[in-house]
């Protein structure tokens, strides 16, 4: 599986690397004793079941099963083949490769794979014609003036490689063509549109202000083209869905601002990019938004593998304000700490920072801004009269529900008091009905979620496996730790093939592995196996505690275990046939295998 790099070159790398600093690019990760934890990329989760182990170099979810190691991780998280992921690693370390990046990457690769790559470089090589055209050409002259006029900075166009594309309906068209791009993959990418009654092509960007759009890896998959005249419409116009552009799970910047969030912990949700590099110019890094669209689930795993504490910045029309009610809602599902900044009427943060300037907004908006649940008491007025005894009770009961979902009894109180206040009623009767919502809400909740049980594909816990599995575990894990050991147990099986299959396989390669010289090393030794499901059950073995120091007589009893469930199934299958001779009226073969079973019986 290795391929055209050297062994020794991968072995190199891998030991020059360090598996905590390569997933916490991707994952907050925590220490919590010898392992870290944090929440697994690879299925949405709350409670951290991702642990990653720095002796071992490996990862493990409990929660899905996932696991590998360095190489198996990037694999699985950016979407790479094995080499690249080895290309990609190389890059961190001082390890050369000494290899044809292109020519190597090519062979074997999925027609899909080779398409999709093409699509990427399409869009790379246009971003930088683009911003070119805006930045050097007399032809991106007025859209240059219409962004500086805006105040959009020369730093912020350089760096968010901000361009224009020309007000020609086949420019890039031809481009393209010239540049050998097949412009069937190109109307795929979402770049050029085909025309209905012919086979021509047109551009699909024309006359606009164009910024790129990344992924989480920082390859531009696609574009927003701003018009420049006001009567163009519509103001922003995106990419189509496409192979590469999903707007449901992009969020702009976010390849650049996930170092920040994670650094900083929290990050800044705004409505619009234009925000986003408004804020970014402002020394505020941790700045993202969605495409267009209002915040998916993806979004929040996304945001909640960096932190779970959102600023959620929006404008504050109307609009604006039911989106951050929508957003902070779902932030909160998945234990986020919100906040909510707000803005005079009519502003942006875009326009707030050009008119009041970086400081203001860092102290007024981003520094005041509310907490969810003040937010939410602000909210539930809008378009209520409060002088009204009836709209008045309304909202009371409304804050009332809202304040029941607090955790903190101390938070609870706060803000009963502040009803309390507000509408001159005693604290006492708000308790009580804040408790009695309370209950209300628990007896309905319960009717609608009874929790699913996690479909796991091993079980965390070693105890809850058949006391064969058990055995077979606790034997592949020693074999895992020390070689000496792994042959021993391999005399003592004497030949006995294990019951489950993967663990068969594991203990195969295994012993291939040390018979080749190589010593015990899971983060190695992964590399050894094909498979994904065994490399699932190495990794959640591995993180399996267990002692060092196992004595003979505990390997013995695994072994016996293990032989012990082969004798009970010979002797099932001794019965049946047992049955089957009596049915059949054989009493001569019923009595000699009933000697069998009565023999095997002994030996257990
Ligand atoms: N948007 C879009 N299509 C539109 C309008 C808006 O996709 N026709 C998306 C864009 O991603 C934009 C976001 O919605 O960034 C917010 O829209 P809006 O508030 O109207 O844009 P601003 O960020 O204020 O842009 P500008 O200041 O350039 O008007
Ligand atoms: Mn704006």
């Amino acid at each position: 599986m290795v391929g055209i790099i050297p062994e020794d070159k991968i072995n190199e790398i891998r030991q020059s690397i360090d598996i905590v600093d390569i997933i916490g690019e991707y994952v907050h990760l925590k220490k919590q004793g010898r392992n870290y934890f944090g929440l697994c990329p690879f299925h949405g989760e709350n409670t951290p079941s991702f642990s990653v182990s720095a002796d071992k170099q490996i990862y493990h979810c409990f929660g899905c099963g996932a696991g590998g190691n360095a190489i198996s991780f990037l694999m699985d998280i950016d979407g790479l083949s094995f080499q690249e992921a080895i290309i990609k690693l190389a890059e961190k370390t001082n390890v050369s490769l000494d290899i044809e990046k292109e020519a190597e990457v090519h062979t074997h690769e999925p027609k899909a794979n080779i398409e999709k790559k093409q699509m990427k470089a399409a869009h790379e090589f246009l971003s930088k014609f683009y911003h070119h055209l805006l930045v050097n050409t007399k032809e991106g002259q007025k859209a240059l003036e219409y962004l500086l006029d805006r105040g959009f900075s020369k730093a912020s166009i350089e760096k968010f490689q901000i361009g224009y594309a020309l007000p020609s309906w086949d420019f890039t068209v031809k481009l393209l063509q010239k540049r050998g791009y097949e412009l069937t993959l190109m109307e795929k990418a979402g770049l050029i549109i085909k025309k209905e009654n012919d086979n021509a092509y047109f551009d699909r960007f024309r006359s606009r202000i164009m910024f790129p759009i990344q992924n989480s890896k920082g390859e531009t998959i696609a574009f927003s083209g701003r018009a420049i005249d006001q009567d163009d419409q519509p103001k922003y116009l995106n990419s189509p869905e496409t192979e590469l552009f999903n707007k449901r799970s992009i969020l702009y910047n976010f390849n650049r601002a996930k170092g920040f969030i994670k650094k900083q912990q929290q990050a800044i949700l705004f409505e619009g990019f234009a925000d986003v590099i408004s804020a970014d110019n402002a020394e505020i890094n941790n700045g993202i938004a969605t495409m267009g669209t209002s915040l998916t689930e993806q979004h929040v795993q996304l945001i909640r593998r960096m932190t779970d504490s959102v600023i959620i910045c929006y404008d504050s029309d109307f609009a604006g304000i039911e989106a951050a009610f929508r957003a902070g809602n779902m932030l909160t599902e998945q234990h986020c700490h919100i906040r909510i900044a707000r803005m005079p009427k009519n502003l942006d943060p875009d326009d707030y920072i050009k008119k009041y300037g970086t400081e203001k907004f860092r102290q007024d908006v981003i520094g005041n801004s509310l907490t969810f649940m003040a937010f939410k008491m602000e909210y539930y007025r809008l378009g209520k009269k409060l002088q009204n005894e009836g709209e008045k009770l309304q909202y009371i009961e409304k804050v009332i529900e809202e304040i029941s979902r607090l955790e903190k009894a101390v938070e609870r109180d706060h803000y009963l008091r502040q009803l309390a206040d507000e509408f001159s009623i005693s604290l006492e009767a708000l308790k009580q009905q804040q408790k009695q919502a309370y209950y209300t809400s628990k007896r309905k909740n319960k009717h609608q979620t009874e929790q699913k049980p996690k479909q796991l594909y091993i079980q965390p816990d070693g105890r809850l496996f058949p006391a064969n599995q058990t055995a077979e575990r606790r034997l592949l894990a020693h074999m895992l730790q020390n070689a000496e050991l792994a042959f021993k147990i391999k005399d003592l099986l004497n030949g006995i093939i294990l019951y489950y299959d993967e663990h068969q396989a594991i203990l195969t390669y295994l012993l291939g592995y040390y018979e080749e010289g190589n010593e015990p090393n899971t983060s190695k030794f992964l590399l050894h196996l094909p498979d994904d499901k065994l490399r699932r059950i190495v990794t959640e073995l591995e993180m399996m505690p267990i002692n060092n120091e196992v004595s003979d007589k505990e390997i013995e009893d695994y072994v016996n275990q293990v032989l012990k469930h082969q004798k009970m199934l010979k002797i099932k299958e001794k019965e049946n046939l047992q049955k089957k001779a009596e049915q059949q009226n054989d009493l001569k073969k019923a009595m000699s295998l009933a000697m069998e079973i009565i023999q095997l019986r002994k030996s257990l």
